[in-house]
């Protein structure tokens, strides 16, 4: 895509050039003087040689200041700007267009399990709540932003734009659009993250990477759960997957605007349906687990749902939420101060 835009780019300069070299006899000629009467005049000879090399200098001048303005412009208006959403050389991925999903990111090594991949700062963030109207309130964030980064933002992709307006005149409703598709947790608020946002979905074990904020730091982490081979698409996943697939896929649809093809909601039927119930049921035994807390459940049974999910989620490939299981684990361990359980939920883990 990039070197295709720089050839555009040659080509409107030179174009610019040759209008330049149009414009030099044109302008001056009409500095030259008319006046025949004093044709013969030596006086008249000195200052028409004047004006003419005044008038040729201002027409090359101008030739030249209108070229370099037709360049400007064009680096102005059509020089691609910085890709923004691309991250460095060296990285671990390139932004490619993938068939039928528009844009993804496509590892160009292996990349080892735990490996960082990405680490981005919003472009800008909102709280939960605002006093003000939303949309006033994204545009007036946006208007902070830098000139590469509204365009990455302008790049991201919409769905659910309100049918009476035209997103191409109400640029503040394309922005608030742009803004519910594409906004991620971060820390008590949301934010935008063009550069992540170019990782596509998968549900369950269908995704590789994972993202979590940091808070104190103001930067967004992407880390690799499994090992992704050179040429694999990275994936994270943009909601909790633990249901169905034909819940997850109209809750996608409706949100993201996309029919999940993930490698998960691709499983054959029977395959689909095993998922599903493993997936029904370690979200059943987180829902008992989160009981413990006000003592619905004893810390044995905790523990007890704490294996289950583990083992379901050793079956179904899914194993991205082990690091809360793990430490809300030693948390129960820790409360019943129970030496042997303790030791017990470690093995476990
Ligand atoms: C990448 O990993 C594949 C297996 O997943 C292996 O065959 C290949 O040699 C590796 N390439 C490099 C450059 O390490
Ligand atoms: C926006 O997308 C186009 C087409 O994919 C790309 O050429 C351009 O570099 C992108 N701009 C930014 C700022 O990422």
């Amino acid at each position: 895509m990039a070197p295709q835009t720089r050839r555009v780019l040659k080509q409107e300069k030179g174009h610019g050039a040759k209008t330049a070299k149009k414009q030099s006899p044109v302008s001056s000629s009409t500095v030259l003087p008319t006046d025949r009467s004093a044709a013969n005049s030596w006086r008249t000879a000195i200052i028409q040689t004047l004006l003419l090399s005044i008038g040729l200098s201002l027409g090359l001048f101008y030739a030249w200041y209108s070229g370099a303005g037709d360049a400007q412009k064009v680096l102005v208006n059509q020089r691609p700007p910085p890709r923004y959403d691309e991250v460095a050389v060296g990285a671990a991925y390139a932004v490619v267009d993938i068939p039928g999903k528009g844009k993804g990111a496509i590892a160009t090594r292996n990349i080892s399990r735990g490996e960082l991949i990405l680490t981005e700062k919003p472009l800008f963030t909102v709280p939960p709540t605002i006093q003000t109207s939303p949309v006033e309130f994204i545009k007036e964030k946006l208007a902070l932003t830098s000139e590469p980064q509204r365009w990455a933002f302008f790049n991201l992709s919409y769905v659910n734009f309100p049918k009476d307006k035209d997103p191409l005149r109400d640029v503040d409703h394309l922005a608030f659009a742009i803004f519910e598709t594409n906004a991620v947790r971060a820390g008590k608020e949301v934010g935008v993250f063009p550069r992540m946002a170019r990782l596509n979905h998968g549900c369950s074990s269908g995704f590789n990477t994972v993202y979590s904020y940091r808070e104190t730091e103001g930067t967004l982490y992407i880390h690799a759960i499994k090992p992704i081979a050179v040429g694999e698409e990275l994936l994270t996943t943009y909601t909790d997957t633990k249901k169905p697939r034909h819940q997850r896929r109209s809750f996608l649809q409706q949100t993201y605007g996309f029919g999940c093809t993930c490698s998960v909601c691709s499983l054959p039927e029977a395959e689909s349906k095993a998922s599903d119930s493993r997936l029904s049921a370690m979200a059943a035994n987180w829902a008992r687990f989160a009981k413990w807390i006000d003592g619905t459940i004893n810390g044995v049974e905790a523990i007890e749902l704490v294996r289950e999910i583990w083992k379901l989620g050793d079956e179904e490939g899914y194993g991205s939420e082990r690091g809360r299981l793990a430490a809300d684990a030693v948390w129960v361990a820790a409360g019943h101060s129970d030496g042997s359980r303790k030791k017990d939920s470690f093995k476990a883990l």
